[in-house]
């Protein structure tokens, strides 16, 4: 079981990262031919990254159109954040001192998390306007999430697992070197459920995450009267002629 599962998070960070580069460089060269930020909007450089640094810290413009979202959507993603610092034990050696001092926040996170989590899927099951515009992998995107975090939690609550011999076996295959995984039940669906999530990122709505920046309606400024907005192509064409 060491060895298939070394074989797989292998692969699915080949996935992730292959998948996620190239989405990456699709969306910074797909033109953007139209002037369109979403008014009112800032007017300089400057204005955008601190547009932008609202969005994504705050999910400002989700925070103004349902604060119930919000609130859930939000929580979530802040204790993913947490939970996924706190994990960077695992991965070094030895422990950055800030990453020791977050350990006890990181496990209040995993419970803020699954809570977070929850309540979005239960928005998606009984908000019916949601449920109608809900799709299967809205769904399953979630349930994932959810596995993930119940998995976790349980390691940490109700039947723990070797920590120092995780910690042995993800050393060991950042040095090539495959190590003696736990078998404990719990541990294995735990890692399943994050390679499913790895390998599905690139290929998911998780491609918000990088997406955002992208997004024209909130990365350009509002200028069109001060500077005239030529699309890529269109230069290129003014250009030829
Ligand atoms: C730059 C980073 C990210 C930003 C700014 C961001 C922002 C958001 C926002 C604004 C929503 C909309 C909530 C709604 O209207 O329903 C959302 C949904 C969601 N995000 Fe993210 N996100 C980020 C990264 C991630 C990552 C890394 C994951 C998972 C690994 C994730 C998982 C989800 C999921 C599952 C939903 C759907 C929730 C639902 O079904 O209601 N996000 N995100
Ligand atoms: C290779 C990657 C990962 C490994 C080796 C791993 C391993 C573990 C282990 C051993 C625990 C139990 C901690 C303890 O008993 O002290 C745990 C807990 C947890 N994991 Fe993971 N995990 C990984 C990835 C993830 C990801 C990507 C997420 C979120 C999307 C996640 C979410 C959680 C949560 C919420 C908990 C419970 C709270 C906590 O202890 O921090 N894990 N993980």
């Amino acid at each position: 079981m060491s060895a298939l599962f070394a074989i797989l998070f292998y692969v699915a960070t080949l996935l992730l990262v292959v998948g996620l580069l190239y989405r990456i460089r699709t969306y910074a060269g797909t033109p953007a031919p139209l002037k369109i930020p979403t008014t009112p909007a800032p007017t300089t450089t400057g204005g955008v990254v601190l547009r932008m640094t609202r969005e994504v810290v705050f999910f400002e413009s989700l925070f103004k159109a349902n604060l119930w979202t919000w609130g859930l959507g939000w929580l979530f993603h802040a204790s993913l954040v947490l939970v996924l610092l706190r994990h960077l034990r695992y991965f070094t050696e030895p422990v950055w001192g800030w990453v020791a001092f977050i350990q006890p926040f990181g496990i209040y996170a995993g419970i803020t998390m699954l809570f977070g989590l929850c309540g979005l899927w239960a928005r998606r099951l009984f908000v019916e306007r949601i449920r109608y515009i809900s799709t299967p992998s809205d769904h399953l995107m979630l349930l994932l999430l959810i596995a993930i975090a119940a998995s976790g939690l349980m390691m940490q609550f109700v039947a723990h697992t070797d920590v120092i011999a995780v910690k042995g076996y993800f050393q060991g295959l950042m040095h090539l070197s495959v190590q003696p995984l736990p078998a404990d039940a719990i541990l294995v669906l735990h890692l399943l459920s994050v390679v499913i999530l790895m390998a599905i990122f690139p290929v998911s709505k998780l491609l918000h995450a990088p997406g955002v920046f992208f997004s024209p309606t909130r990365n350009q400024k509002d200028d069109p009267r001060e500077k005239r907005h030529i699309a890529a192509w269109a230069k290129q064409l003014e250009s030829e002629n």
